[in-house]
C-alpha cells in the first residue's frame, strides 16, 4: 500500500497496544516495516488477550506504563524518540466508567494530557493521532449525522471524559503548539468497532462469542439501538492515513476528524446479532432480551464527508463483510488459538487487497 514507505523504518509509538484496536494497529504498522513501541497496562488476566494470542511482544517493543504517571510517560517517550504517536490507551468502556468515574477521568483526560505534554517536550515528533470516539458529541438523538464542528458533550463518564480529551487536545494543537511549537496533531472520532480478538466486557460481538463458547443464551440490551459499526482495520487505515497527512501537510490536517461507516454500516443491535450468528453458523442460537439498565444513546450518526473529500478516506468494507470477517476470526480462534498470529496477518493482507 502506498503508505508503506512513510512508515518503513519510522519510529512509531502506539499507546494501548495491549488492547483490541492497539494490537491490530501495532501489528499492521509492524508489517509495514515500522519500528513500533507499545505503551500500555498489561493485558487483563481474567479473559483471553489478543496481545498474548498474537505474541505481539515478540514482534514489537512493549512497555507496561500507566499513562497517569506523567514522569514514566515522559521518560518512555523521550528515550524512544518517536516520529509518530498513535494515542489509543484509555478506559474505553461506558459501563466501567459508571463503576469507576474518577479512574476514567484520570486515564482519559490527564492520561491524554500526559502523552501530549511528553510528545511536545520530546521534540522531533512529526505527528500525533489522538483517538477519541463518536460519543464525544452532545447527542440530540436525532436523525442527522454529527459533523466535526458540532457541539461536544457526553452524558456518561466515558463520553464526557473523551469530550474533555478533545478539549485538552485542542488547547495543545491550537495554542500551546501553535506556529510550529509542537507536533502536528489530529483527533479521530470513530464509531463502534468490531473485529477479531476483542474480549472486552459489555460489547456486543465479544458477548455473542462468549455465549457461543459457553453454549448459553445471548442476552442483548437495546436491540433497536442504531450504531455505526466498523471493522477495526477501517479505523486503523484512517489513523494511518491521518498520521501520514499530518506529517506531510500538518496545517490542514491538524483538526478533528470523523471516521464512520456511512449509512451502509449503520444497523441496529438486532441486525448485527443476526448477521453474526449466521456468519458463525449458529443462526438458531437462543437470544434473550435483557434490561437496559444504563442510559445509552439510541441513535448516533457520523457525517464522514470531510474524511472523504479532504483525506480521501472512505469505507472499504460494508457491514455484512465486516461482521463476516470478524466472526471468521473467532471461528478459527475457537478451533485453534495457535492460528491467531497468522490469522491476523492474513486478514490485514486481505483487507489491503480491497484498497
Ligand atoms: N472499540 C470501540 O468500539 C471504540 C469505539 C470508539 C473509540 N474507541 C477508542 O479507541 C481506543 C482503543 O479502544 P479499544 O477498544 O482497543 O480498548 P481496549 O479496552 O481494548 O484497550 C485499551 C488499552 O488502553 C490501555 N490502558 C487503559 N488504561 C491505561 C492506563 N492507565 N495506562 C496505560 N494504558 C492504559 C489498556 O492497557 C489497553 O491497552 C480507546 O481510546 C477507545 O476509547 C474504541
Amino acid at each position: 500500500m502506498h503508505f508503506d514507505t512513510t512508515f518503513r523504518d519510522a519510529r512509531v509509538l502506539v499507546t494501548g497496544h495491549t488492547g483490541f484496536k492497539g494490537a491490530w494497529l501495532s501489528q499492521w504498522l509492524h508489517l509495514m516495516g515500522a519500528q513500533v513501541l507499545g505503551l500500555a497496562l498489561p493485558p487483563p488476566d481474567d479473559r483471553p488477550s489478543l496481545f498474548n494470542d498474537i505474541a505481539l511482544a515478540d514482534r514489537i517493543g512493549s512497555r507496561f506504563v500507566d499513562i497517569r504517571d506523567a514522569v514514566s510517560v515522559a521518560t518512555t517517550i523521550r528515550d524512544f524518540r518517536p516520529d509518530f504517536i498513535f494515542h489509543l490507551a484509555a478506559q474505553a468502556l461506558v459501563r466501567e466508567s459508571y463503576a469507576r468515574p474518577l479512574e476514567t477521568f484520570d486515564t482519559n483526560i490527564m492520561g491524554t494530557a500526559n502523552i501530549l505534554q511528553a510528545a511536545g517536550d520530546a521534540g522531533g515528533v512529526k505527528a500525533v493521532v489522538c483517538v477519541t470516539t463518536d460519543k464525544v458529541y452532545h447527542n440530540h438523538e436525532w436523525t442527522w449525522p454529527y459533523r466535526e464542528t458540532d457541539q461536544l458533550g457526553g452524558h456518561d463518564p466515558y463520553s464526557g471524559s473523551k469530550a474533555a480529551a478533545e478539549l485538552v487536545a485542542a488547547v495543545y494543537r491550537d495554542n500551546l503548539w501553535a506556529n510550529g511549537a509542537g507536533p502536528n496533531m489530529a483527533t479521530a472520532r470513530g464509531g463502534n468497532v468490531i473485529g477479531g480478538g476483542d474480549w472486552s466486557k459489555d460489547r456486543l460481538i465479544p458477548d455473542i462469542v462468549r455465549c457461543i463458547i459457553a453454549d448459553s443464551p445471548i442476552v442483548i440490551r437495546s436491540p433497536k439501538s442504531v450504531r455505526p459499526w466498523q471493522h477495526v482495520l477501517e479505523l486503523c487505515r484512517a489513523y494511518i492515513m491521518l498520521a501520514e497527512r499530518l506529517a506531510t501537510d500538518g496545517t490542514s490536517a491538524s483538526d478533528a476528524w470523523n471516521f464512520g461507516p456511512g449509512q451502509a454500516g449503520e444497523a441496529n443491535v438486532e441486525t448485527v446479532l443476526s448477521v453474526a450468528l449466521r456468519s458463525i453458523g449458529r443462526p438458531q442460537h437462543p437470544v434473550e432480551l435483557g434490561p437496559a439498565t444504563l442510559r445509552e444513546s439510541k441513535l448516533l450518526r457520523l457525517d464522514i464527508s470531510k474524511a472523504g473529500s479532504d483525506l480521501g478516506w472512505t469505507p472499504a468494507a460494508d457491514l455484512e463483510s465486516s461482521v463476516r470477517m470478524t466472526m471468521e476470526w473467532y471461528r478459527r480462534w475457537i478451533e485453534d488459538k495457535g492460528s491467531a498470529p497468522a490469522l491476523m496477518d492474513e486478514q490485514i493482507r486481505n483487507y489491503e487487497q480491497r484498497l
